[in-house]
């Protein structure tokens, strides 16, 4: 028999034996926690996804399939030693890159002249070593090309795949290089895995045949398959590991990486389409070249793979000189601003224009995409809090104008401080939050008191990086977190429920950075950490996926509210009006087992489940929270799943453990005619 809402505050009051204490709850204290049928206001769609910008290898040796570092040579200074980054003689080749003579296309003027001494014997060549290292697997095939041209040889290239200590995997013979730039294809299959990521791709001639000779190479690629076998894709266990979270906004393509070191050097769509050989690449600001192989193209198919809504960064005329000294931001005078406008208009009228009748969706339509794109969210810029005036005055204003005139069906996002007043008003707003431990779970209440007039909040950059409170963003000495903690991750946990409570506010959120290539980054803790082959997941991605693949359609009210009273337990419950789910989130952040007894106004089948990651059991008792998933240790933090019965209809209790992320998901087949409702299966009550 169902229990109506007047039976179960009656059993409520007389099951609270302990009453709350005010500032938090104490074990061995029990939550008494009521889930009502009162839905408070619908959970927006794009309430989970990431940010996204190459940095720490992220996109280019990590996402992007691409296994050749430095492919092409782009960005680099010929000549120079750093130019021939990831390139090695083999067996005594001299090497150099150079831009003396024609590169393959007009993007890319850079080659790799290789000069064959006049005594040699046996194979002759180089070798490119990957991104620290090649994951070489038997069963695939390796699709591969490179550019040639010599004046003086005209004998075979051999290119393989093998280990350091030289063993071959596969090899393949190209014949045909004459005087002008060539394209040879390839495919390598190789006959065996390797056993560990130290291999190389490695290119040769013969060494009697080329002795004296100069061989210039250029624009080479090797991709393993890729993700949903996508062309120029992605790395596959990466993308599924994303993909997996199923999340809903895909920010893009910055960051810091959007805006560059100076107004030439920022993040020019135009130069990400098209032919690879068309991209020239460019310096970036994360310390290294990116080939933006991975370009605005590949970014908004990735986006429709993921089923995640888009939101595109437009450079909105400032560069980061010196991060650390506001000053010596370059930023473009109002009077010189159109140019970057129009570029803004025409990236949009790419993704976006007819096929037909438009000039930029006309070269979409010619690159293989005649239906437009989605795309209603454009954020313009990146963290301007950090040239507020400027922004102020006029760059919001002018990008929102322009752009609102030809699109009036965009929505802009703002990026200065909330507290500064825009011309026109702002209606979102992204503001990041990179934090301690402390205070996501001080601050996960601030969206409570967001005001409801019509503004609303992205959080478009959030992860915590630190346990030092005065000081997020030091180094790991200071408290930086070197991978994401169970800490760390319960207290993004305890500030999204927060924000999944008030998503009628919180348009959408987006964890970041994302990626980061364990031998080469400048940021951490990232939520996915990998090498040539390996990939861990880290505590911080599991409460991602939970919180997103759990999703409710709307807030179901609870009794009480989370609130500060109740810390160090937090948590928001949702109800999916398409599946009769009611979702429970709640996350532990104390170092205490905490049990509480909850109460369902709502009929339920009579078993729920319960996902959560909390401390590894064998671990000792103390210390313990500060606990990472790291790529020697991958599983230490796994999320694990129960269903359990629940053989009264209306309670049950549940302990949450220390430090813990919980998901319970009970089906309510009856939700919406609870005897309680006063509304049809469908329709809300509005609390
Ligand atoms: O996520 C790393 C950097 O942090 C982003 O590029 C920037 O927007 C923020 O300051």
């Amino acid at each position: 028999m169902l229990l109506g809402k007047t039976r179960i505050l009656v059993l409520v009051s007389t099951w609270c034996l302990l009453p709350l204490g005010r500032g938090e709850l104490l074990a061995p204290n029990a939550l008494n926690l009521r889930l009502t049928t009162n839905l408070t206001h619908e959970i927006s769609p794009t309430i989970y996804g990431y940010m996204w910008e190459d940095i720490n290898h992220s996109g280019d040796g990590g996402l992007y399939g691409e296994l050749l570092q430095n492919r092409a040579f782009q960005a680099v200074l010929p000549g120079t030693q750093n130019a021939l980054n990831s390139w090695q003689p083999f067996n005594g080749a001299r090497l150099s890159v150079t831009s003396k003579t024609s590169g393959v296309s007009s993007s890319l003027p850079n080659s790799l002249e290789v000069t064959i001494p006049k005594v040699v014997a046996g194979p002759i060549g180089f070798d490119n070593t990957g991104f620290w290292g090649i994951k070489i697997q038997e069963g695939w095939t390796y699709k591969g090309s490179l550019y040639a041209k010599s004046d003086t040889f005209s004998g075979a290239i051999t290119v393989s795949l093998k280990s350091v200590r030289g063993t071959t995997f596969a090899s393949k013979s190209l014949t045909g290089v004459s005087k002008n730039w060539k394209k040879f294809t390839f495919e390598l299959e190789p006959t065996a895995s390797a056993n560990d990521d130290n291999n190389i791709f490695n290119v040769v001639v013969d060494g009697k045949a080329a002795a004296g000779k100069v061989i210039h190479f250029g624009m080479f690629s090797l991709f393993p398959p890729t993700f949903r076998g996508r062309e120029n894709g992605m790395r596959i266990d990466l993308a599924e590991a994303l993909a997996a979270t199923q999340p809903s906004i895909w920010r893009f393509p910055g960051g810091n990486n959007l805006e560059g070191m100076s107004f030439d050097t920022r993040w020019k769509w135009n130069e990400t389409i098209g032919r690879l050989e068309d991209r020239p690449g460019r310096t970036a600001d994360w310390g290294y070249s990116n080939t933006d192989g991975l370009g605005l193209l590949e970014y908004l198919n990735w986006a429709e793979d993921l089923g995640a809504e888009p939101i595109l960064g437009v450079w909105d005329g400032i560069s980061i000189a010196n991060y650390s000294d506001l000053s010596t931001w370059p930023v473009v005078p109002e009077a010189e601003l159109q140019p970057y406008i129009d570029d803004v208009l025409n990236e949009i009228e790419f993704i976006i224009g007819d096929a037909k009748t438009t000039k930029w969706g006309k070269v979409r339509a010619s690159l293989g995409r005649e239906e437009p794109y989605a795309l209603k969210f454009i954020e313009i810029g990146n963290e301007d809090q950090f040239q507020p005036a400027s922004y102020a005055a006029y760059r919001w204003k002018a990008f929102v104008t322009a752009i609102g005139a030809k699109y009036p069906q965009m929505e802009f996002i703002a990026t200065s401080l909330p507290s500064t007043a825009l011309d026109p008003a702002y209606k979102k707003i992204d503001f990041h939050m990179y934090n301690s431990p402390s205070w996501f779970t001080t601050n996960a209440f601030m969206f409570d008191d967001y005001p409801r007039n019509g503004t609303q909040f992205f959080v478009g950059e959030y992860a915590v990086t630190s346990t030092n409170d005065a000081n997020a963003l030091g180094d790991i000495p200071s408290g930086r977190l070197a991978y994401p903690t169970l800490q760390g991750a319960a207290a993004e946990a305890a500030f999204m429920t927060g924000m999944e409570r008030n998503s009628d506010v919180v348009f959408a959120s987006a964890y970041a950075p994302s990626l980061q290539h364990i031998r080469s980054y400048q940021w951490t803790p990232d939520i996915l950490t990998y090498d040539a082959s390996r990939l861990v997941k880290s505590t911080s991605y599991y409460v991602q996926q939970m919180f997103s693949v759990n999703r409710g359609t709307h807030v179901l009210a609870t009794s009480p509210s989370s609130t500060p009273d109740t810390a160090p337990l937090f948590w928001v419950a949702s109800f999916n009006n398409e599946t009769d789910i009611i979702f429970l989130k709640v996350s532990n952040t104390g170092t205490s087992d905490l049990v509480a007894n909850i109460f369902l106004d709502f009929p339920i089948t009579g078993f729920g489940t319960a996902t959560s990651i909390s401390s590894p059991a064998l671990s000792p008792i103390s210390g313990l929270f500060n606990v990472s998933n790291t790529l020697e240790e991958p599983e230490l933090i796994i999320p694990v799943a129960n269903s359990f019965a629940i053989p009264q209809p209306d309670r049950f209790n549940y302990t949450f453990p220390a430090t813990s992320v919980t998901v319970i998901t009970l089906q309510s087949p009856g939700f919406g005619n609870s005897d309680s409702q006063q509304f049809g299966s469908r329709s809300l009550f509005w609390v």
